[in-house]
């Protein structure tokens, strides 16, 4: 079993999926892609998140975010699942969802928590940027079916302190002030980010999204 961490490159595979075979690099290609676990098919919570995944698709090509849901049945039973997660979710699944029926991605991603559940997997989410590095990790028991709006929110902030030398502070949401880098003087700060700069420490340095 590996334990992934951030900063870790994510682990490559191939496997069996609803839209056929898929190697995960091929697949992501040069953008971004998220991975995400379930715990079964047909389960409740699961169906409502696959459905709501699948009317995030728009948003998610919007980040350039590929999508890749798992569980641990198998290509058949996806194909059955999803008939029914269009029929109540009143969408069409249009992302593929990994059949991991020998649990070689799951182990591979430890996304099986044996404490929690023997032998299905938790809800992992893995965040994987154009350089095949994992940029967030986030885990939440087969319970709590995840908030869609955060993982955008979150994609945001990845690709906005990506890109700049800032940081997101707490309940940020795109077009909200973000925090200027501690690695950055205030003299400096002053000239790269020409929208402004308000000190409100010395340690803590507000200025306007700068990328919009
Ligand atoms: C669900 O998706 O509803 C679920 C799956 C496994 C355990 C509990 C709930």
């Amino acid at each position: 079993m590996a334990t992934i961490r951030l900063g870790d490159i994510a682990p490559d595979f191939t496997a069996d999926s609803s839209a056929g075979m898929i190697n995960l690099y091929d697949y992501i290609g040069d953008g971004w892609g998220i991975l995400f676990s379930h715990p079964a098919d047909f389960t409740p919570v699961c169906t409502t998140e696959l459905g709501t995944a699948a009317k995030f698709k728009d948003d998610f090509e919007k980040r350039n975010v590929k999508m890749l849901a798992l569980s641990v049945d198998g290509a058949a039973s996806h194909a059955e699942w999803i008939k029914d997660i269009n029929e109540t979710q009143n969408t069409t699944v249009n992302f593929p969802i990994i059949a991991d029926e020998d649990k070689k991605v799951s182990d591979l991603y430890d996304m099986i928590h044996p404490n929690a559940n023997s032998t299905l997997t938790v809800r992992s989410v893995y965040i994987i940027g154009p350089d095949k590095t994992v940029k967030l990790i986030i885990t939440y028991p087969a319970s709590t079916g995840r908030n869609f709006h955060e993982l955008l929110r979150v994609i945001d902030s990845l690709q906005l302190t990506a890109n700049h030398k800032v940081a997101t502070p707490a309940n940020w949401k795109p077009g909200d002030d973000v925090v200027i880098s501690p690695a950055i003087t205030t003299e400096d700060a002053k000239g790269i980010f020409t929208k402004g700069v308000e000190e409100v420490k010395p340690y803590l340095r507000m200025t306007p999204q700068p990328n919009i």
